[in-house]
């Protein structure tokens, strides 16, 4: 085989595993390759995989098995992200075309592992947490999209009784300061106007003493920098000089992605979450005593094991409660070496089924709501890419909802003035843009 010229990273999962992709995509371009226009034409193709919910899994092995093309040619195959992290050299047993496994701790061996698979036709196998930082072998940023995520904080030691994140993504690590600053810069640099603050439980982040605060503090003074985000944050990690950052910093957007996962106390501790619906609802008030307009967004896990109707019910109540602009929320899935996976008292399925759908129906009607409200305000949007319609641009408000503006005269990049004319369940519309000033 002549070496690959072309590669196509596949992102699935969370935030972090994109970071991750452009990333993959960042090492292979260092090395003379370019990025093909999809799967189909790379000689390279890298599915970055998500291990938090069983279906994820399933789908990586037909995504594998998609990769084979009409002519019974297929590209390298790498296999990265979290279920090479957990299912190792079991990947490459399962599916014969797997050329490399690679953990999220040590996909800075990418290159290296493809070319070592290359010259000894054998699939190689890294998922090592090395001791050394990825982030240190990893070339500088270069140019990319005005909204950009930024990894600072990797891992999670909370061990909540559901998830693997724990066992795939390892401890938590906190990037430093200054090489965080660095890559923000970098990222400005190549014409980033937002950057999202990553990290499993990104408010934990912690260098020497400083927070996540005195990070947010730090970007606010970076010229041409506009908007700054962070995601997910943990309750029992939400100091008090975060909250505060959401009242002083012009820069840091309203919003708030808070997991609760259940509104049940006991379902709570089963879970170990080290939280209570109390203390939880507490958190919110103080946030929105800070900052009056904040969207909260969460996740929820219906059907854990044990959880009752009654219990079910509590859910429903906290969401109420809260009154959330936006939420994730999924059906229990037993993930193998965690605890809940062997607890008593499995829900059955068509019982998750009927929750979800309650749950969703109520969280679809609170965010439908959120976003009728926001009509009549002028805001501002951060244009981040075409929409369907000709002249149609799609870009974000403050509160992460998309807006889509037809205006011909609009470009990626962008950030505009736009009035809020109409509400739809999952994005709304607005007109008159006027430019602002960087
Ligand atoms: N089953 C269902 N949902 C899960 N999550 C994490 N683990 C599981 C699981 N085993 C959800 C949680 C978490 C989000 C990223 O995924 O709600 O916050
Ligand atoms: Fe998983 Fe809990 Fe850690 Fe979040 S806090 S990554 S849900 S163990």
């Amino acid at each position: 085989m002549t070496s690959p010229k072309t590669y196509h990273v596949k992102s699935f999962g969370c935030q972090m595993n994109v970071y991750d992709g452009d990333r993959m995509g960042e090492l292979l371009s260092a090395e003379g390759m370019t990025a093909a226009t999809d799967a189909d034409s790379a000689d390279v193709v890298v599915l970055n995989t998500c291990h938090i919910r069983e279906r994820a899994v399933h789908r990586v092995y037909s995504e594998i098995g998609a990769l084979r093309r009409d002519d019974g040619t297929r590209p390298m195959i790498a296999v990265a992200g979290c279920v090479a992290q957990a299912e190792g050299a079991e990947v490459a047993k399962r599916a014969r075309d797997v050329d490399v496994v690679v953990g999220p701790q040590a996909y800075h061996r990418l290159p290296a592992l493809l070319a070592e698979a290359r010259a000894r036709g054998k699939a190689q196998i890294d998922t090592d947490m090395p001791a050394e930082s990825k982030f240190d072998a990893l070339p500088t940023r270069g140019p990319g999209r005005p909204s950009a995520f930024l990894t600072v904080q990797e891992g999670c030691d909370k061990f909540c009784t559901y998830c693997v994140v724990p066992y795939t993504r390892g401890a938590e690590v906190s990037r430093g300061f200054e090489a965080v600053l660095d890559e923000a810069r970098a990222l400005v640099d190549g014409g980033a106007r937002e950057i999202t603050l990553l990290g499993q439980n990104v408010n934990a982040w912690d260098d020497a003493g400083r927070g996540l605060h005195d990070l947010i503090v730090a970007l606010d003074k970076l010229p041409g920098l506009a908007r700054i985000r962070y995601t997910t944050s943990h309750p029992n990690d939400m100091r008090q000089g975060l909250i505060d950052a959401h009242r002083d910093v012009e820069k840091l957007m309203p919003f708030l992605h808070l997991p609760v996962q259940s509104g049940s106390d006991r379902v709570l501790k089963a879970m170990n979450r080290s939280h209570d619906t109390a203390s939880y609802l507490r958190l919110i008030e103080r946030v929105r005593e800070a900052r009056p307009d904040i969207a909260i967004s969460g996740d929820f896990i219906v059907g854990f094991p044990g959880e009752t109707g009654a219990e079910f019910e509590e859910t429903l109540n906290i969401v109420r409660a809260v009154n959330y602009a936006q939420a994730f929320s999924f059906a229990y899935s037993p993930r193998p070496g965690t605890p809940a996976a062997t607890m008593d008292a499995q829900v059955p399925k068509a019982v998750m089924d009927e929750r979800l759908q309650r749950l969703q129906a109520l969280l679809n009607e609170q965010q439908y709501a959120f976003n009728t409200a926001s009509v009549g305000r002028r805001t501002s949007v951060l244009i981040e890419r075409k929409g369907k319609i000709a002249g149609q641009m799609l870009g974000k408000s403050p509160w992460l909802q998309s807006v889509h503006v037809v205006d011909p005269t609009l470009k990626i990049g962008d950030l505009v003035e736009v009035d809020l004319t109409h509400a739809g369940p999952n994005s709304l519309r607005g007109t008159a843009p006027m430019k602002l000033a960087a």
